[in-house]
């Protein structure tokens, strides 16, 4: 599988595995080193965390189970995240998201995502989500330490608007490789915020985030809206003969002219392998415009035209 190139020294997989939800995949330290084997013969090398998930339990699993196999390290490319905090202290019956992109911040959540993971470097670092409290002085002065003392390749954002990205680059050499972002046919929020607009300006990579929305469209009790969407996506299943409508899902994502790569949340092989066997469909524009209609009605125009 031909990787994606975000910059002259580093590339992903076209397919990056999520590592969110890993607690509840049912698999031991095991279990995890063949799975990966079976990913990395497949071309499935990236792996993406954030030093919240799990409450870091996430990364420190998955640097359990390379420190078995320690060679592995360099055949795989390491995501990981930071930025954002629990405050739990000032209200005690709540725990409530907030955002630190202090200097101070940064560098120490990168240097215990390493320590979770056991390795030296990560290979992509992401600033989680933007902070309206943010002096950029300080992130770029993060990201510059970071880089200098090799624990960080490189650099991307995760959650962020053009703006918000413009502001941040203003203050740093540093190159921002990518933005996280969630994209999905139940969340469409970059077709209308600039973010895609951003990237192709950029001519960089959006990786999706939740890229068949985390499952919603299989649940028991869907909304009307969700019925008409699964039936739209399950004749276009059967248009382009594709094993399932996540498949469609995922060729959604890909027919865009941006560059996809989808963040998979899944702990099945054959539920990766379905963003894997989607880059063989391509939606025509009218598959691709029934979807968005179903999904975003307010995207299109509601004027019909006789014919
Ligand atoms: N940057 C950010 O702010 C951010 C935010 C959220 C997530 N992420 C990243 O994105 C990754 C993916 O997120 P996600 O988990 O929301 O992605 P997703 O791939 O859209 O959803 C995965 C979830 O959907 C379920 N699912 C998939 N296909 C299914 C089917 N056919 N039937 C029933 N359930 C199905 C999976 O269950 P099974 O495991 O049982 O297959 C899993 O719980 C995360 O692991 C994380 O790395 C980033």
């Amino acid at each position: 599988m031909d990787k994606v190139r975000l910059d002259g020294e580093l590339s992903l997989a076209p397919v990056t595995i999520g590592m969110m939800n890993l607690l509840e995949w049912g698999v031991d330290k095991k279990n995890l080193l063949s799975r990966l084997h079976e990913y990395l013969e497949m071309g499935l090398t990236s792996y993406d965390f954030a030093d919240i998930y799990g409450g870091g339990q996430c990364e420190q699993f998955f640097g359990d189970m390379l420190r078995l196999e320690p060679s592995l390290r360099d055949k795989v490319e390491i995501i990981t995240k930071g930025g954002i905090v629990y405050d739990r202290l000032r209200r005690p019956y709540f725990v409530s998201e907030s955002y630190n992109l202090s200097k101070k911040h940064l560098v120490s959540a990168c240097e215990a995502s390493l320590k979770r993971l056991g390795v030296d470097y990560v290979d992509l670092y992401l600033i989680h989500r933007p902070c309206p409290l943010m002096d950029p002085c300080e992130v770029a002065e993060a990201m510059e330490k970071l880089q200098k003392e090799g624990k960080v390749r490189k650099f991307g954002l995760s959650n962020f608007l053009p703006e918000q990205t413009a502001a941040l680059e203003a203050y740093t050499e540093i190159p921002f490789l990518t933005n996280q972002v969630q994209m999905s046919v139940k969340c469409m929020d970059f077709l209308a915020d600039g973010t895609q607009e951003d990237a192709l300006k950029r001519k960089m990579p959006l990786m999706a985030y939740s890229p068949v929305g985390g499952g919603a469209l299989h649940r028991a009790d869907l909304s009307r809206k969700d019925v008409e969407t699964v039936g739209v996506l399950q004749e276009i299943q059967e248009e382009i003969g594709a094993q399932c409508i996540d498949e469609v899902m995922y060729a959604w994502l890909y027919r865009l002219p941006v560059t996809v790569i989808p963040v998979t949340g899944s702990g099945k092989k054959e539920r990766i392998l379905h963003a894997v066997n989607a880059r063989q469909y391509k939606l025509t524009r009218e598959q691709w415009y029934d979807i968005l209609r179903v999904a975003r009605p307010e995207h299109v125009s509601k004027k019909y035209h006789d014919i």
